[in-house]
C-alpha cells in the first residue's frame, strides 16, 4: 500500500519543527503540510482539485490567464494550471478555502463580495478573492486602475461590483450596512 501522504493526506500535526526528510514534493496548503509522491509534472491545479479535493480554485484554460485558477504561492498570485508540482517543493500555498479564519469567519474581502452582491455564477469569484487579497496586502487603498490591472475576468459582468467590493474591504466596511 502506498504511503498515506502520497495521496494528499496531511503529515503529522505541525509541531513547528523542521520538516523531516521525505520522498516526494513537500508543500504547505492552507497551513497543512502534504507530500506529493505522484507525477512531479502534475499541475498544481489538479493536485489541489483532484488529490486534496480543494475545488474552489477553477480551471481557466490550459494557460491560465483569466484569473480563475489563481492561488497564492509564498504570498504571490500564480496560475495553478501553469505550475508543475516539481516547482513547488517547500512552497506555501493558499487557496480560496484558506482565506476564512479557522472559526469560519469570512475574510473581509469575502464578506465585502457578499455585501456588494459581487457574485454572479461564482466561477470567477475564488480567483478574484485571491487576487484581491494580494492586492490589498500590497496596496491597502487600491485605485480603480489598480483593480482593473488584475488579470481576472468575469463573464457574468460583475467587474463593477467586484471593484466596489474590493474598495469596501479596503475601507474596512465589510459587514456594515
Ligand atoms: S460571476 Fe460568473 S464568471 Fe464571474
Amino acid at each position: 500500500m502506498a504511503p498515506a501522504q502520497a495521496h494528499g493526506v496531511p503529515l503529522a500535526a505541525d509541531s513547528g519543527a523542521a520538516p523531516a526528510a521525505h520522498d516526494g514534493i513537500a508543500v504547505e496548503v492552507n497551513g497543512e503540510r502534504f507530500v506529493h509522491a505522484g507525477d512531479p509534472q502534475m499541475p498544481l491545479l489538479w493536485y489541489l482539485r483532484d488529490v486534496l479535493w480543494l475545488t474552489g480554485t477553477k480551471y481557466g484554460g490550459a494557460h491560465g490567464g483569466n484569473g480563475a485558477d489563481l492561488v497564492l504561492v509564498n504570498g504571490k498570485p500564480v496560475s495553478a494550471i501553469t505550475q508543475p508540482m516539481a516547482k513547488l517543493d517547500g512552497k506555501r500555498i493558499t487557496t480560496v478555502e484558506g482565506l476564512a479564519a479557522i472559526d469560519g469567519t469570512l475574510h473581509p474581502l469575502q464578506q465585502a463580495f457578499i455585501d456588494e452582491d459581487a457574485i454572479g455564477c461564482g466561477y470567477c469569484t475564488p480567483g478574484w478573492l485571491i487576487a484581491g487579497c494580494e492586492l490589498l496586502q500590497r496596496k491597502p487603498q487600491p485605485t480603480d486602475a489598480d483593480i482593473d490591472q488584475l488579470p481576472n475576468t468575469c463573464r457574468c459582468g460583475c467587474q463593477t461590483r467586484v471593484r466596489a467590493a474590493i474598495k469596501r474591504a479596503a475601507a474596512g466596511k465589510a459587514g456594515q450596512a
